[in-house]
């Protein structure tokens, strides 16, 4: 029992850290946040500038977004700071 939930375990991480892996060499030019940000928030109006609103302001409004696109929290959270590290002009 022990021995299947660590192997479990190292198949997690092992698929994890793969799965990251490959995707920051494929598309080494954008960070996670910005890459689900482009892939998720362009499809109904145009992409938002990141410097359109401010640190705070992001928050709910990416929260509400994620609530209409069923965006899972780890990517609500990469987008969140993906907008708010791009918005140097309007911090
Ligand atoms: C399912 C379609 C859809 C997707 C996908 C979408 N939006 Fe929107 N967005 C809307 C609609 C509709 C409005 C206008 C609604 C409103 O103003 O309340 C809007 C308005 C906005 C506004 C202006 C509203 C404000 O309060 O300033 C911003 C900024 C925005 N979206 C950012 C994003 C971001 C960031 C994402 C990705 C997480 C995203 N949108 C993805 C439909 C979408």
């Amino acid at each position: 029992m022990r021995y299947i939930a660590g192997l479990l375990f190292m198949l997690a991480m092992v698929q994890l850290a793969g799965c990251g892996g490959s995707k920051a060499i494929s598309r080494k030019t954008l960070v996670p946040g910005e890459r689900e940000f482009r892939s998720n928030c362009g499809s109904c109006h145009s992409l938002p500038s990141p410097s359109e609103l401010t640190d705070s302001a992001w928050v709910p409004v990416v929260k509400q977004h994620a609530g209409m696109l069923d965006l899972e929290q780890e990517k609500e959270q990469l987008i969140i700071q993906f907008l708010q590290q791009h918005n140097r002009d309007n911090p």
